[in-house]
């Protein structure tokens, strides 16, 4: 029970006749100031019940109110004020940490059910975008989250390696392309020839019918066009792959749009079955008017089928080979009307199930001030940031510790979680500008600055030879720790709201509010001091170290001993 629950239930037992538990449990507060307790009670919305001041209904309450559990009950003016027993909550959270380890605040909500995220999904044949990065590490740390409330994640890569812009890249290869050249580099020579494509085309314009009947061949599973296509997706997926393993992060499925091109029809037919398909202008659409949306195109003139026919095709693919208790989409905010869109035309199929898809937008990085774009060359490759941040890491190591074995590893686990933190720190619809400086700092709000701390910890840890004992009484009193240990006990909250929310941020925002409180207390307290304490301080430091890893591990980020 945390300290809320313990006091709504001594105050419930008082007032019982004329309030709820949870109509007390609601009314509680947390003072801002130590000074005026732990949780208080404020009585005004008494006044009407009892007809009397808000003052005396305190004291009087006050009187009957059984305070053996706590350290004081103190009335001031209209409140109660309640100071818990600072070593037995101590003590209680402290076993519970050192009992439970790793699986402290996990929860079995997810009932075991799958529950895909689709996430990442870079376009072929394109360098992977900021955008990209985020909808990575976000949804990786949604399934890490979901998996801790006992949800059964599925992290689908939906690739986008389908649509009319191969049969372009097929035509501008053939005409243009030197297979050495995309060989060596090939994101950079296919993005190359996509943009050369774009350039011809605006003098040729018959090039675009090329490119039209290209994409045909490659839907009829022409050998050549397949070839090639084939050629240019495992190019791409190798380079992409580098990025995976530079940030530690793996697929369940690959699954991209390709794939569900012979799974269209089905679509097709079942829309048509129902009297959902309307003509126009030679295109086929289903009408949205009653969800306040625009006509989902389906089809077009040509009848090539459209970005939202093979999302539709993969939604019940998703539904029929999970059976998902829901489905995540985290993909930016720019496609919001894109999933809208989506969800209704499944719907207007009957399919009920499309109210547990969810759309988890993310807001928009800029680097320096500047949006990033692909199509006007302005990329910034992902790679080079991730290097940037791995070579800043290693200099500021040389600097602060350059003695440390195994340098190279803990630069790279450094650099690396500095930008996966950076991105999952702010909520997640926030667009944010990305300055390298500022994300590989190891002071401040940031994933150095909590690994830091993980590391100083440890190291408290190993000099002490401190190995926890659940059968010890460790038990503080001092302010200094109980502001960690309130923290501690929050922990199974905190977890709760972040799934809730799908929002990693809130776990990034208490590992740095824990990291602060800790440092804070190591800068106050001699937590060696040879007294009697020292034990419980030391468990004290152990259940930090448990909890700052889990935040980490749910972040995506590694958490080196020594740092
Ligand atoms: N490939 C798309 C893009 O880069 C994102 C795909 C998102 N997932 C989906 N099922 N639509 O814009």
């Amino acid at each position: 029970m945390n300290n809320k629950e313990v006091v709504t239930k001594i105050i419930f037992d008082v007032v019982h006749d004329d309030l709820t538990l949870d109509q007390v449990e609601y009314l509680l507060e947390t003072p801002k100031s130590a000074a005026h307790g732990d949780v208080a009670f404020p009585t005004f919305s008494l006044a009407k019940i009892y007809r009397k001041a808000p003052q005396q209904i305190a004291s009087e309450l006050a009187e009957q109110i059984d305070d053996t559990a706590f350290e004081k009950v103190e009335v001031v003016g209209p409140y109660i004020n309640f100071f818990m027993d600072k070593k037995k909550v101590s003590h209680d959270v402290l076993t519970t940490v050192i009992e439970q380890g790793e699986h402290y605040g996990d929860f079995n909500i997810g009932n075991d059910d799958n529950v895909p995220i689709d996430m990442s999904s870079p376009n072929i044949a394109k360098p992977i975008s900021m955008g990209h990065l985020r909808s990575t590490v976000i949804g990786n740390s949604i399934a890490l989250i979901l998996q801790k409330v006992g949800y059964q994640p599925v992290k689908i890569n939906h690739l986008g390696d389908w649509g009319t812009q191969f049969g372009k890249l097929i035509v501008a290869y053939k005409k243009w392309g030197v297979e050495e050249k995309v060989r060596n580099n090939p994101i950079e020579e296919l993005l190359n020839l996509y943009v050369e494509f774009h350039e011809k085309a605006e003098e040729e314009p018959t090039l675009e019918e090329e490119g039209r009947a290209a994409f045909r061949k490659l839907e009829n599973g022409d050998q050549e066009a397949v070839d090639l296509w084939k050629w240019f997706r495992s190019e791409s997926l190798k380079e992409f792959d580098k990025i995976y393993d530079m940030l530690g992060i793996t697929f369940d499925s690959y699954k991209g749009e390709a794939f569900y091109e012979d799974k269209m029809d089905e679509i097709v037919e079942l829309l048509e079955e129902k009297h959902l398909l309307k003509e126009d202008r030679g295109a086929e659409i289903v009408d949205l008017s009653a969800y306040e949306l625009n006509p989902a195109l389906i089809k077009k003139r040509d009848g090539g089928t459209l970005y939202i026919t093979r999302d539709m095709a993969a939604a019940l693919y998703r539904k029929r080979t999970y059976d998902f208790a829901k489905s995540l989409y985290v993909v930016g905010n720019e496609q919001s009307y894109h999933f809208k869109q989506l969800k209704a035309t499944l719907k207007e199929m009957g399919y009920d199930w499309s109210d547990d898809m969810i759309h988890i937008p993310f807001g928009l990085i800029t680097k320096d001030g500047k949006k990033l774009s692909t199509r006007k060359g302005k990329v910034v490759l992902l790679e080079e940031v991730l290097n940037d941040a791995i070579q800043s890491a290693q200099n500021q190591i040389a600097e602060k510790n350059p003695s440390l074995e195994n340098k190279e590893e803990i630069a790279k686990q450094v650099g690396v979680g500095a930008v996966i933190f950076h991105d999952l720190k702010n909520d997640r619809l926030n667009t944010f500008d990305f300055t390298l400086e500022e994300v590989v700092r190891f002071e401040g709000e940031t994933g150095p600055y909590v690994q830091y701390t993980y590391a100083r910890a440890m190291s408290i840890l190993r000099k002490a030879g401190f190995t926890p004992d659940e059968n010890k009484n460790y038990a503080l009193d001092d302010e200094g720790s109980w502001e960690i240990v309130k923290f501690i006990q929050g922990y199974p909250e905190m977890i709760l709201e972040a799934a809730d929310k799908y929002e990693p941020s809130v776990v990034a925002k208490h590992a740095i509010r824990l990291s602060q409180a800790f440092n804070k207390y190591y800068g106050n307290t001699r937590i060696l001091a040879e007294d009697k304490q020292q034990e419980a301080r030391l468990a004290l430091v152990y259940v930090v170290t448990v909890l700052l890893k889990e935040d980490l591990h749910l972040l995506g980020l590694q958490a080196p001993e020594r740092m």
